[in-house]
C-alpha cells in the first residue's frame, strides 16, 4: 500500500517529461470544441462515445484513432490551445521542464501549413514559461510508416524553423519499420548539429534498441522496455548511460505489458539504467505524469529512493544545460535527506 507521504512526494517532487506527443494530449472535450469551431463532424456522437473507443489491443489500433483525432487541428489557435492545456497540467503536477514531440507529417499530409503547427505550439510554450516558469524543448518526430524520402523532405522544410528545435525523433508503427530504414535522414539530422531520439523496443524487439544506438546514434531511447529481453543490452545501456523514456500507462493500454505488476521499470532501475517516467499520450492512456508515477509506485512497490532516482533521472536525461540539471538534482536530493 502506498503511504500518504509517498503520494505527496510524487505530487510535489520537481520532474521533467521527456516523452509526450502533443497530439496525444488532445482531450476529447477540447477535440469536440475545436471540431465545432472548425466546422468538422467527428464520427463519435459525444465525448463519452469517443472515450469509450479508447480500447486498444496494440499500438496500431491506437495510432489509427490518434491520427484521426489530429484531423480537427487546422489553425495556429488550435495548436496553441492544445499545447497550453498540456502545459497547465505540467504546472499542476510539478513538471518544471518538458521536451515535447510533435508529428509534422500528420499535419502537412493534409495541407496544414507547418507555420500553423509550429507557431501555435511555440507561442503556448513561451506563454507557459512566462506564466508558470516551465522550460521546454521541441522535438519533431518522423513517422516511420512513411518513407525515408518523405522524412528527408520534411526535415528540409523544418530547417527553416531549425533554431526552435533541439533534437529530432522517430515514432509511429515500429513493426516492419526498423531503425535502419531511417539511417540517412538521421545522418542529415546530425550533420546539421541536432541531437536525436527514437522510439525503439516498444512493440519491436531489443535489436531495434541496439540499432537505434548503433545506426541512428540517438541520445535517448523512447520506451526501450523490450531491452529487458537482452541481458547484454541491459549492461550496455547502463555502461553508456543511455536513458530510456519509459511510459507505464501507455505500455499497459497498448498491451506491451499485460499487468502493471509485470512492468519492467523496477528491474531497469535495479540494473542501474537511466530510466524515466513519462505519459506518452496521456489523453488516450488514462493519465498524465503523476498518474504514471502513482501507477508504477503502487504496482511495483517502489521505495522513496526509487521515486527520487526516477525524478533525478528525468533531469539527467534531459537536454537542459548541465548547471540547470545539477541545480534541480540538488533540490531533489534535499527532499529525502
Ligand atoms: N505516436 C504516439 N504515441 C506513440 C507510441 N506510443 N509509439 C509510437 N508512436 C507513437
Ligand atoms: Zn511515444
Amino acid at each position: 500500500m502506498t503511504s500518504r507521504k509517498q503520494t505527496e512526494l510524487i505530487n510535489t517532487i520537481p520532474k521533467t517529461e521527456l516523452h509526450v506527443h502533443i497530439e496525444g494530449t488532445f482531450e476529447p472535450e477540447l477535440m469536440f470544441a475545436i471540431a465545432e469551431r472548425n466546422d468538422i463532424r467527428l464520427k463519435y456522437k459525444s465525448v463519452d462515445d469517443l472515450r469509450a473507443a479508447y480500447q486498444f489491443n496494440n499500438l496500431q489500433e491506437f495510432l489509427d484513432i490518434y491520427y484521426a483525432g489530429a484531423y480537427v487541428l487546422l489553425y495556429e489557435q488550435d495548436f496553441y490551445d492544445l499545447t497550453k492545456a498540456y502545459l497547465k497540467k505540467c504546472y499542476e503536477e510539478k513538471v518544471v521542464h518538458t521536451e515535447i514531440f510533435f508529428d509534422p507529417q500528420t499535419h502537412t499530409h493534409r495541407e496544414v501549413p507547418l507555420e500553423n503547427v509550429i507557431n501555435g505550439i511555440v507561442q503556448a510554450c513561451i506563454d507557459a514559461r512566462n506564466e508558470w516558469g516551465i522550460t521546454y524543448r521541441l522535438i519533431p518526430n518522423f513517422l516511420r510508416h512513411l518513407s525515408e524520402e518523405d522524412a528527408i523532405k520534411t526535415f528540409k522544410e523544418l530547417l527553416a524553423f531549425g533554431d526552435l528545435f533541439t533534437a529530432f525523433g522517430l515514432d509511429s508503427s515500429e513493426k516492419g519499420h526498423p531503425p535502419a530504414k531511417f539511417k540517412r535522414v538521421f545522418e542529415m539530422v546530425r550533420a546539421e548539429g541536432f541531437l536525436s531520439v527514437a522510439h525503439a523496443g516498444e512493440e519491436g524487439p531489443a535489436q531495434n534498441v541496439w540499432d537505434a544506438i548503433d545506426l541512428l546514434k540517438v541520445a535517448r531511447i523512447d520506451h526501450g522496455v523490450r531491452s529487458i529481453d537482452d541481458v547484454v543490452l541491459l549492461e550496455e545501456l547502463a555502461r553508456i548511460e543511455m536513458p530510456l523514456t519509459v511510459c507505464p500507462l501507455s505500455n499497459l493500454k497498448l498491451k506491451v505489458v499485460n499487468d502493471m505488476v509485470d512492468h519492467p521499470l523496477k528491474k531497469l532501475l535495479d540494473h542501474n539504467i537511466v530510466a524515466t517516467v513519462n505519459s506518452d499520450d496521456p489523453a488516450y492512456f488514462g493519465g498524465y505524469m503523476n498518474a504514471n508515477f502513482h501507477a508504477v509506485n503502487e504496482a511495483l512497490e517502489l521505495s522513496d529512493k526509487d521515486i527520487v532516482t526516477l525524478a533525478a533521472n528525468s533531469f539527467k536525461a534531459s537536454f537542459l544545460p548541465d548547471e540547470e540539471k545539477q541545480k534541480w538534482i540538488g533540490e531533489i536530493g534535499s527532499l529525502i535527506s
